[in-house]
C-alpha cells in the first residue's frame, strides 16, 4: 500500500475563525474576572463568547463537512470503541474531531452558555449569591475542559503524527492514505 499523503479540507473558515475568537474571547473574560474596573471589558468578551457559541450551535446543524454535528456527535458506543482503541495501543484515526475531543467540544460549549447566561444574570442582579457561585463555578470549569483540550490535542497530534493546531489553522490536513483504519473512512 502507498504511504503518501493527501490533502483534505477539514475545518472550514468560519468554524477556524470561531476557534481563535472563542479562544481570544475566553481567556479576555478570565483574566479581566477579578477586576471591577475591567467590568466593562469582561462583560463584552463575555457576550463576544456568547455569540460565538450561538453562531457555533447553528454552524452545526448548516455548516459542511467536518463541522456538522452530525459529524462527531460522540454516542456512547462510538466513545467507548474509541478508548478500546487507545487502550490496544491502535488509536483509531478521526480525519475530523475524535469521539473523546468530541465529549470535550460540548462540554466547552455547554459550560460557556452557563458560565455567559449566569454571568448576565448576576450583572442584572438576578439569582444573588447562587447565582454568582454559578458563574464562577461555570467559568472554573471550562478552564479545566480547556486544559484537557490542549493536552488532547497534543497527545493525539503525537499519537497520529499529524499537525492538529496546524490544522485548525489552515483548514487542511495531510492525510496517509494508510491511515484510513478508522471505520467511518
Ligand atoms: C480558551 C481555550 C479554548 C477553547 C474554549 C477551545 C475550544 C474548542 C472547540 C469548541 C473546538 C471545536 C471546534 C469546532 O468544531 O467548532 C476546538 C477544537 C480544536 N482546538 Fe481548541 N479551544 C481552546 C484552546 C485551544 C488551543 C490553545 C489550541 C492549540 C494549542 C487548540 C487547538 C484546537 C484544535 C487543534 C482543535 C481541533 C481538534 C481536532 O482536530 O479534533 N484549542 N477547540
Ligand atoms: C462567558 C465567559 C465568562 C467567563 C469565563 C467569566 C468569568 C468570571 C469569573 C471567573 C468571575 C469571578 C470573579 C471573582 O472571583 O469574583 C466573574 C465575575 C463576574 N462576571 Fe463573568 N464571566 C463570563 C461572562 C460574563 C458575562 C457575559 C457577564 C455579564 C453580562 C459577566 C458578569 C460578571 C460579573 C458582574 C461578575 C462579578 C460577580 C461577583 O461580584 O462576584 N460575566 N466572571
Amino acid at each position: 500500500m502507498s504511504t503518501d499523503t493527501q490533502p483534505i479540507r477539514v475545518w472550514d473558515l468560519p468554524t477556524r475563525i470561531f476557534h481563535w475568537s472563542l479562544v481570544a474571547s475566553f481567556l479576555i473574560a478570565f483574566l479581566t474576572a477579578e477586576s471591577e474596573k475591567l467590568r466593562d471589558i469582561h462583560v463584552a468578551a463575555g457576550y463576544t463568547l456568547a455569540g460565538l457559541i450561538a453562531f457555533r450551535l447553528l454552524w452545526g446543524f448548516v455548516g459542511g463537512g467536518y463541522s456538522r454535528f452530525a459529524e462527531f456527535l460522540p454516542t456512547p458506543r462510538k466513545l467507548i470503541d474509541y478508548i478500546k482503541s487507545l487502550i490496544k495501543g491502535r488509536p483509531q484515526h478521526h480525519v475530523g474531531h475524535n469521539p473523546a475531543g468530541a465529549v470535550a467540544i460540548f462540554l466547552l460549549l455547554g459550560f460557556g452558555i452557563i458560565a455567559a447566561a449566569s454571568g448576565w444574570a448576576t450583572y442584572e442582579d438576578i439569582g444573588g449569591h447562587f447565582m454568582e457561585e454559578l458563574h464562577e463555578g461555570a467559568s472554573n470549569g471550562m478552564m479545566a475542559i480547556v486544559v484537557i483540550h490542549i493536552a488532547g490535542v497534543i497527545v493525539s497530534s503525537w499519537l497520529h503524527q499529524e499537525n492538529l493546531v496546524l490544522a485548525m489553522i489552515t483548514g487542511w490536513k495531510k492525510i496517509r492514505n494508510s491511515a484510513h483504519e478508522n471505520p467511518a473512512g
